[in-house]
């Protein structure tokens, strides 16, 4: 889709930092190139530091060098790029600052203004109240709001409250770049595309979902923000909560935000709680010790630089959500997530029930298997479904065999580029269009779900289980489907 775009003023708050360097404006330059920027657009980089323009545009220069491969780049996409990128120095804290964005006329009558907060949330309220006392809270601007938004229910709520007294929720993005990725979007065209698979997206023909995010990185040198987060408020909370509820939630009437938004926290509000003695027989925690990861050794999270040793923060989670209402009933959905695994994978699985009775032999019997949807988010994107087939041969007689019905996304659209999570969400932002986008409701349920499951924990004295680095985790994270009979879809 080629959406013709009204100009509009990109300010990027935190906009010499470490997100926008590696993705926002790497994300904004491929949309350059896809010529989906209005001419008259224009990227405004704002932070503490004193900087030119000039010097601005080369630092994002030697960024673009080394994120976007050179390959697809030229000069004449460069310096159309270029011409669009300006700084403004704003100290987010010093409301006088933001005198300078009046200065550089941001907000014109004729275009949008997108506020991207790359920052530390704790500057969240400041930001918008300075916003709107120099008149910068308009209807035709936005604000878009990275995570973490906060670290439970309680402190999430204040940011929120904060940047709600300048402005609406209409206004507010809070983005989860899982959103953007391609292969979730993917999944709703799966499941409202086709005839196929809503008739049988139900606890009568589903066993059990399993969502795996799997990352062989450690904390990349970031220990101490690591530290406070631990895997489930860095990954469970946001991520993984939101693909549940794209997996779970019932059809909306409409692809728009608030169709959407409404079926997702349908989904969070039936999340059972885990509480109590729960959480030691529906969760299992774990912390990366040294190991090895394709070849090569890696440090364990006491060895990393900054590091506690009285630190009890999860590396890892696993975990069985139920979702209590009609259509999931006894279906368990087995999450789980860790950093320093042994393959970098995303995936979401689907297993549906074993067929109801069996006209095969007891051979063929001991060989059939559930079938299996996959849909794999990354590294590559595809998506199989497994079936029972027939082994050729006449000598077989009805000996079967699983046999994957693979969907290649890659394969299938060979001339298209897949893109980045950021530019379809930084496109949806200049288009206002929040579907992708989380809404202040969604956030609070799921914190509130996280939470109750986080105070359990806290509630004890037990470790997080060690797991070597390049392992699948903890024993006990294999052990908890397999108490229920299941088990995990192997990588
Ligand atoms: C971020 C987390 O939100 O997502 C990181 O803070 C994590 O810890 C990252 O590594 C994973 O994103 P992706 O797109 O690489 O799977």
């Amino acid at each position: 889709m080629k959406a013709s775009l009204k100009a509009c003023d990109v300010v990027i708050f935190g906009g010499g930092g470490d997100l926008a360097m590696r993705k926002l404006l790497p994300a904004l330059y491929h949309l350059e190139m896809d010529g989906l920027l209005a001419p008259t657009t224009r990227i405004i980089g704002a932070s503490r530091r004193e900087m030119s323009a000039e010097d601005y545009q080369d630092k994002v220069r030697v960024a673009l060098d080394e994120f976007v491969p050179a390959s697809v780049g030229d000069d004449k996409v460069w310096s159309q790029f270029k011409a669009r990128l300006s700084y403004v120095s704003v100290d987010a804290q010093k409301e006088s600052d933001f005198a300078r964005l009046n200065d550089e006329q941001i907000g014109g009558d004729d275009r949008d203004v997108v506020f991207y907060l790359a920052t530390s949330p704790s500057l969240f309220g400041s930001i918008c109240s300075s916003l709107a006392s120099h008149g910068l809270n308009k209807d035709r601007m936005r604000v878009v709001l990275e995570k973490p938004l906060g670290r439970d229910l309680d402190s999430s709520r204040a940011i929120n409250d904060e940047v709600m007294e300048n402005f609406t929720e209409q206004q507010v993005f809070r983005i989860d770049h899982y959103l953007g990725k391609e292969t979730v979007q993917n999944l709703l065209a799966i499941r409202f595309g086709n005839t196929l698979f809503e008739p049988l997206w139900d606890s009568a023909h589903i066993d059990n979902v399993q969502i795996t995010v799997s990352e062989t990185v450690g904390v990349e040198g970031r220990w101490g923000y690591y530290d406070d987060a631990g895997a489930m408020r860095d990954m469970v909370q946001n991520h993984i909560v939101q693909l549940l509820c794209l997996v779970a939630m019932e059809p909306p009437g409409r692809m728009d935000a608030d169709s959407v938004r409404d079926e997702k926290i349908k989904v969070l509000k039936a999340l059972r709680p885990i509480e109590g003695a729960n959480a030691y027989t529906k969760t299992v925690r774990g912390q990366y010790a040294r190991g090895v990861i394709k070849g090569k050794e890696v440090p364990g999270y006491f060895d990393e630089e900054g590091s506690n040793p009285a630190s009890r923060t999860e590396t890892f989670v696993a975990l069985r959500a139920d979702i209590d209402n009609w259509r999931w009933a006894g279906v368990p959905f087995y999450l789980r997530t860790g950093k320093r695994l042994g393959q970098r994978y995303s995936e979401i699985v689907i297993q549906y029930k074993t067929v109801p009775h069996s006209i095969f032999s007891d051979e063929s019997n001991r060989q059939l298997q559930r079938n299996q949807l996959v849909i794999r988010l990354q590294p590559e994107e595809k998506i199989s479904l497994t079936v029972m087939n027939k082994v050729p041969g006449a000598s077989e007689g009805m000996n079967l065999q699983p046999v994957d019905l693979n969907l290649s996304l890659t394969e299938a659209f060979h001339n298209k580029r897949s893109p980045e999570a950021y530019e379809r969400l930084l496109l949806d932002v200049m288009r206002n269009d929040a579907t992708l986008f989380m809404r202040y409701d969604e956030v609070e349920a799921a914190w509130k779900w996280v939470d109750g499951i986080m105070s359990a924990w806290n509630q004890t004295s037990e470790r997080p289980k060690e797991y070597a680095a390049g392992s699948w985790g903890p024993a006990a994270s294999m052990a908890l489907p397999i108490k229920d009979g299941r088990n995990w879809h192997d990588y």
